[in-house]
């Protein structure tokens, strides 16, 4: 019922040339896959990477954006402008721009209006860190993450959107959440969706991201409420995130 999504995020990485080349690599590998499959290259690459995939069966999502629409904001990137370049998707609310560079439950739900009034999907992101795993705040933390974009925007946005679960202990360290404590949590956001609107929940596609790699893929995918994965290290590798790919398609 619900098409998998696998999403690339490239973080800051690449030259023009690799990240063409690795855009092409990934479409001529996943093109044909009976799946969603997405790349996030950096601001200034999007151009490029969308020349080089006219026509093909590659979307291209952009990492983050501004909370603004326009005006005296130096060196913001608006959803509008996003969505004249050709992306499909946004990603808010990544824990680095959460920790790095304060994004704030409420600036990530005001970033998440500005993508979803461009017309554009957001892949709105949502994590504890190992602090708070451990304290046994997953949840809460996880919680007010959603509840401050639904306070925002209303459950009803989540028709238009994806979730993308991310627990920040997991990001590029190598662990990955095991295939069951995932689920739970996917379960769980859910149904706090569904709490809103069943018809919403059932639909909305909740992606798994930390340390996603071929070899740990296709259990992760074979859980109920995990609907395909937010790629980091092994979406710079087009042999490895064409597996995952062929992961999610099953
Ligand atoms: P890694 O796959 O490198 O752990 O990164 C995940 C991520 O942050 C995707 O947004």
């Amino acid at each position: 019922m619900r098409q998998p999504l696998v999403a690339g995020n490239w973080k800051l990485n690449g030259s023009r040339t690799s990240v063409v080349e690795l855009a092409d690599a990934v479409a001529s590998a996943c093109g044909n896959l009976p799946i969603e499959t997405l790349v996030c290259p950096a601001f200034v690459h999007i151009a490029d990477v969308c020349g080089t995939l006219d026509g093909q069966n590659l979307r291209v999502g952009a990492q983050d954006c501004s909370d603004q629409s326009s005006g005296a904001y130096t060196g913001e990137v608006s959803a509008q402008m996003l969505a004249e370049m050709g992306v499909s998707s946004v990603i808010v609310g990544h824990s680095e721009r959460r920790q790095f560079y304060a994004d704030s439950n409420e600036r990530v739900a005001a970033k998440f209006e500005q993508v979803q009034s461009a017309g554009l999907t957001p892949i709105f992101c949502l994590g504890e860190s190992a602090e708070e795993r451990e304290a046994g705040t997953t949840r809460e933390v996880i919680g007010s993450q959603l509840q401050a974009v639904i306070a925002r925007c209303g459950v009803v946005a989540m028709k238009n959107a994806v979730l993308a679960y991310e627990p920040v202990w997991a990001i590029g360290t190598g662990l990955t959440a095991s295939p069951e404590e995932a689920q739970e949590v996917h379960r769980w956001l859910r149904a706090e969706v569904a709490a809103g609107s069943a018809e919403i929940a059932a639909g909305l596609r909740i992606l798994y991201g930390g340390s996603v790699k071929p070899a740990n893929a296709a259990q992760l995918f074979a859980e109920a409420d995990i609907d395909g994965g937010l790629i980091g290290g092994a979406a710079l590798d087009a042999a490895d995130f064409s597996a995952i790919c062929r992961a999610a398609a099953g």
